[in-house]
Formats: structure tokens, sequence, C-alpha cells
């Protein structure tokens, strides 16, 4: 299988005067249309991995090739279209823009990307917003609907480029554990649905175990990387 995203030598140090390492030697690659979960302690370097993967910040030393790109000598403006072209983010806190309809927000990505949208982004939006089952709310402020909704259209709002990759910071930390699981299954199923490789950090222990690999992090380094056999 192709390999997606591919992290090698990836260290970083934060501070300028005082200076903190907190990613020694990652070396890791990802597969296409895998779901990786990735564990570990609070400060042990998990946010700040997915953020380099992500292009959201840059490693001190190392290279990171997304979808055999070397990314390490582009520029602001190349990481912005490379990023919202190949990769969907989920967060724990999901940033709506709540003056805009969940419709509205689905489409900010896309209208980034292509200025106008058409008519096939609205019908994807619409396809997006039935999977994740927020149809009913479509034309709901932001801030008019419950924390669940707000995560499923932060879910759909991350599929409307159809993204190789789905990076998500513990995605459903302010949920329940039932609309956890439901939320999952949902994740689940658009991984196979649209081959879509996901990685994800979660606390939650059962979500881990459900992925196709399990990475753990400690102190800045690669602890454990069990994959089950698919
Ligand atoms: N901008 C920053 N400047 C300096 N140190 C930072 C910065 N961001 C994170 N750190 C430190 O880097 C280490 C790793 O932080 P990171 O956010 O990656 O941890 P994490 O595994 O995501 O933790 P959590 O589970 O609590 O979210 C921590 O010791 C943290 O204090
Ligand atoms: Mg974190």
């Amino acid at each position: 299988m192709a390999k997606i995203l591919k992290l090698k030598d990836i260290n970083k140090i934060y501070g300028d005067k005082i200076k903190t390492q907190v990613l020694f030697d990652i070396n890791m690659d990802f597969e296409e249309s895998t779901f990786n979960s990735i564990i570990g302690e609070s400060g042990s370097g998990k946010s700040t991995l997915m953020n380099i993967m992500g292009t959201l910040d840059r490693a001190t030393s190392g290279d990171v090739e997304i979808n055999g790109i070397n990314i390490s000598n582009m520029n602001k403006n190349e990481l912005a279209v490379l990023r919202n072209e190949f990769i969907g983010f989920i967060f724990q806190f999901h940033y709506l823009l709540p003056e805009f309809t969940v419709m509205e927000n689905i489409l900010i990505p896309y209208r980034i990307k292509n200025k106008n949208i058409t008519k096939e982004a609205i019908s994807r939006a619409e396809e997006l917003m039935e999977i994740v089952g927020i149809s009913k709310v479509k034309n709901n402020k932001a801030t008019d609907i419950s924390g669940g909704q707000q995560q499923r259209t932060a879910i759909a709002r991350a599929l409307i480029n159809q993204p190789k990759i789905v990076l998500g910071d513990e995605p459903t930390g302010n949920l329940d554990s039932s609309t956890t699981e439901i939320v999952y299954d949902l994740l689940r199923d658009i991984n196979q649905r649209y081959k879509t490789t996901f990685i994800i950090i979660t606390h939650d222990k059962r979500v881990a175990e459900k992925a196709d690999r399990i990475i753990e992090i400690k102190d800045g380094r690669i602890e454990m990387d069990i994959s089950r056999k698919i």
C-alpha cells in the first residue's frame, strides 16, 4: 500500500533562551486508507507531533512528506494550499463560525479552495450531513445546535474537500461516551467509504482499540507501535 504520510527524523525543540526538546527522532509512516490512533500521557508530545504532521507547525529538524511531496521547503502560502487540499482537521474545540449556518460552516474549506460554490459542492455537503446525521439542522446557526451536532458539523467540514488525510486531536474530547461511540463509528464508516486515512489522538482506550494501529508516545518518543492484522 502507498504511504500517504512520512515523518523522518523529526525533532522539536520549543523555546529560544530556555530550550525544551519535546520530540526526539520520530520516524513513522502511515499507509493510505488506514485508521490510526495516537495515545500517550498528557504532555508527551501528541499534539506537537500532530501539528507537525498537519503542517500547522514546523519541526526543528527532520522531514515531513505528504502524498509523496516533501514539505520542508514550502512557504506559508504553499503549505496553506496543500493543507486545504489534502488534510482535514477535527479538534476537540471545533471552532465553528457562530454567525454561520451548519451548511455554511461545512462549505468554508470548499469556498477557500474554489471561490464559488457549485451544485456539486452543495450536494456533497448534503451527502455528508446525511452521513453524520445533521440534515435536519442544516439551516440552524452553529450556536443553535447541540454539542454533538457541532462536532458532527466539524467532521463534515473536515471532509468537504475530500481530503486524503484526516487528523483529529481528541475529536470527541467533549462528548459523552455514547456520542463518542457514534462519532467513531461514523469516522470508521467514512474511512472505509472514501479510503480516507485517519490519525486520531485519543485518551479513550476503547476508541484506540478499534483502530488498525495504536501508537503510543512517551516523553517525545515512540513507546509502542502495534498494528492489527487486517
Ligand atoms: N508552544 C509551546 N511552547 C513551549 N512548550 C510547549 C509548547 N507547546 C507545548 N509545549 C510543551 O511540549 C510538551 C508536549 O506538549 P503537547 O501539547 O504536544 O502534549 P500532548 O501530548 O498533546 O498533551 P495533552 O494530552 O495534555 O494534550 C509539553 O511539555 C508542553 O508543555
Ligand atoms: Mg494535546
